[in-house]
Parts: structure tokens; C-alpha cells; sequence
């Protein structure tokens, strides 16, 4: 059967942590719609996402975004032919609103349920960014709950490489923003007054035997955070510069261990991090090592459920179906 022609239309839900989002992507590339309702401002005075309150704000959004969702793609709930919803990695009680949902719309509209990795939502980003960008490539995942090197076989097939033994990547952005006093979320803040400082305070780097691809976050975490206790009155956006430009040193020694020992010249970037103004330029660099670099969208790189949507369509081709029985899996990985 050749897929391309029949124009699949699949429903993504995406409720893992604190988005609500729905989409309709066609043939896994193309979004007819991707609505995207964010509990920022509600989580934001509790300097983080607290899981209780996301739930609940999940129950009370999910129709109306999916309702959202198929008026701007200009369909009924009968032009659907697939149902994904991300089933983990995530926060359970969040994923279990997404999950039920989708549980509750196929049995009642009869079409398939595709449980679908929100990580692989992540690499998929890039697919509809992308085109033509077909596997393999070397995917570098940097998001709130992860960081890792994957090695992407093929739609539904995946090899990790390398991942954080600690913190994720986001996790230390968020952490040393809210330490400095620029709140939730903190990479974008980060992100912005490190372009107005110099880095120029030494940070460390952790450092493995052997050769494994491996990241730690934790250590340059903590020593920003005692810098700043020991002393509050260091220039913050000299302090950010220094530690968003120590961890893009630790991504791409990495990154370039990981072309070394694959041969693959082809890298995609996924996940929120990637929306990182000095890690995207740190990525196109290698382009004049003639490495092919694929970056999302920035609207695509942080939660939505177009990129489930993309992932749920190739799991659904694999013929992936999920049973009625599915569940929130909060550690799922790839
Ligand atoms: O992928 P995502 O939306 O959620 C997860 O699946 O985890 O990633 C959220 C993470 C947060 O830690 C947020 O601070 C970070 O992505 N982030 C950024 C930027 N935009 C979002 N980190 C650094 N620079 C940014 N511009």
C-alpha cells in the first residue's frame, strides 16, 4: 500500500507535562492544525511545574483544544484515520489525561490508537520542518526531562548513544535561572541576558574514562549556583554566557565523538533546548566541517503536538497499534 497517496490524517495528542496541545498532521509532514495551550503563567508563580495542578488543567482543556484543532484543520472528528497520543516519558497524571482521551475517542469513533514516545514526537519535529530529511542521522535530544545522542535507524527504529547520567540539559538551565532570580521557564532567560554578558568565568566540565558519549549536567549546575550563593553580587548575565557556553562545550565534544565513531553526517536537533540561540549557531558551525545540520522550527521544538502526530503516523505505517489497554508509562524510553 503506498501510504503517500492515501493522505492520512492523524489526531496527536500531547499532555505529557505542562501543554495542552492537539494537532492534525497529514501523512506525517504536513500540520493542518496545532493548537497549543500552555500552563506557563499558572506554573510560573511556583517557580516550576507542580504535577497536581497540571493534571487538572489538562481535564479542563483538552476538549476545547481538540475542538480547536479540528475546526482549524477544517475537519469533523470522522475525517481522523488515527489516534496518538503520547504515552510517556512524562508526568503520569498529565499523560493519563492525553492517554484516556484517546483511549475514550477511538473505541468511540472506531479508528486506531497509536501510542506514541514523546521523545520520537521530539526527533519527528524535524520531519515536518524537513521534508525531505529521511534516516539515518544522529538526533541530539535536549529537553526539559532529557539530553541524549540517538542514533536514528530509521522512522520507528533508534540506537541512544550517549545520554545525561544526571540532569537533563533543561533541567540545569531551568535551575540556574531560577537560582539567579529570572524565574519559569528558565532557558528562553537564560538564553536572552547571556547575550548581553561575557563568558568569561570558568565553569567545570565533567569528564568520563573511556570512550563513552555520556553527558553529566549536575556538576557546572551546582558550581553556578554556589558562585552565585558565595556571591550574589557577580554579574548574572556574564554568569549565564559562562554556563550556556560551558554546556554547549560539553554537547559538542560530545556531538563530534559521536560522528567520529558513526561516520554519519547527518544531524538533526530536537527537543526545547534546541531553541537555543548559541547552541543552534555552535550546530551550524559544523556545517564547515560539512556536517548536514537540521534544527526544528522554534515552534516545534518545545511541546506540541504536531511532532506526536508525525511520530504517531510512522508508528501507525510500522503497524504499531496500540491496545485499549494502554497506559502512562512516566519512564518510557526510546
Ligand atoms: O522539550 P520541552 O518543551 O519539554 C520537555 O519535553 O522537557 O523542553 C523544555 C525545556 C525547559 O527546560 C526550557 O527551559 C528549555 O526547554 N528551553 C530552553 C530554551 N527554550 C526552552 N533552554 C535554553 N534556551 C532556550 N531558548
Amino acid at each position: 500500500m503506498d501510504f503517500n497517496e492515501k493522505h492520512i490524517k492523524v489526531l496527536g495528542i500531547e499532555s505529557s507535562c505542562d501543554e495542552t496541545s492537539v494537532a492534525v498532521v497529514e501523512n506525517g509532514r504536513i500540520i493542518l492544525s496545532n493548537v497549543i495551550d500552555t500552563q506557563i503563567p499558572i506554573h510560573e508563580k511556583y517557580g516550576g511545574v507542580v504535577p497536581e495542578i497540571a493534571s487538572r488543567n489538562h481535564i479542563e482543556a483538552i476538549s476545547r483544544v481538540t475542538k480547536k484543532a479540528l475546526e482549524d484543520a477544517n475537519i469533523t472528528f470522522q475525517d481522523i484515520d488515527v489516534i496518538a497520543p503520547t504515552y510517556g516519558p512524562g508526568l503520569v497524571g498529565a499523560l493519563l489525561v492525553g492517554v484516556s482521551y484517546a483511549k475514550a475517542l477511538s473505541y468511540t469513533l472506531n479508528k486506531p490508537l497509536i501510542g506514541t514516545n514523546h521523545i520520537q514526537g521530539h526527533i519527528a519535529a524535524n520531519y515536518i520542518t524537513y521534508p525531505e530529511l529521511q534516516p539515518p542521522f544522529l538526533c541530539v535530544m535536549m529537553s526539559g526531562g532529557n539530553t541524549q545522542i540517538v542514533h536514528v535507524k530509521d522512522y520507528t527504529q533508534f540506537e541512544v548513544l550517549g545520554k545525561t547520567r544526571d540532569d537533563a540539559i533543561g533541567e540545569a538551565f531551568d535551575k540556574v535561572a531560577r537560582v539567579v532570580g529570572l524565574g519559569y521557564p528558565g532557558g528562553p532567560k537564560v538564553d536572552k541576558i547571556a547575550s548581553e554578558g561575557k563568558a568569561d568565568i570558568v565553569l567545570p566540565k565533567a569528564h568520563f574514562d573511556g570512550d563513552t558519549l555520556d553527558f553529566s549536567f549536575s556538576g557546572i549546575k551546582t558550581a553556578v549556583v554556589n558562585l552565585h550563593h558565595k556571591n550574589p553580587q557577580i554579574n548574572v548575565a556574564n554568569l549565564c554566557a559562562s554556563f550556556q557556553s560551558t554546556v554547549t562545550q560539553i554537547l559538542m565534544e560530545n556531538v563530534e565523538k559521536a560522528i567520529q565513531k558513526t561516520n554519519i553526517k547527518t544531524i538533526a536537533l530536537a527537543g526545547g533546548v534546541s531553541a537555543n540561540s548559541y547552541i543552534r549557531k555552535a550546530f551550524m558551525g559544523l556545517e564547515e566541517k560539512q556536517i548536514k545540520v537540521y534544527m526544528p522550527d522554534l515552534k516545534l521544538c518545545t511541546d506540541n503536538a504536531a511532532m506526536i502526530a508525525s511520530a504517531g503516523y510512522y508508528n501507525y505505517i510500522a503497524g504499531n497499534e496500540s491496545e485499549l489497554s494502554l497506559n502512562a508509562i512516566p519512564n518510557l524510553s526510546l
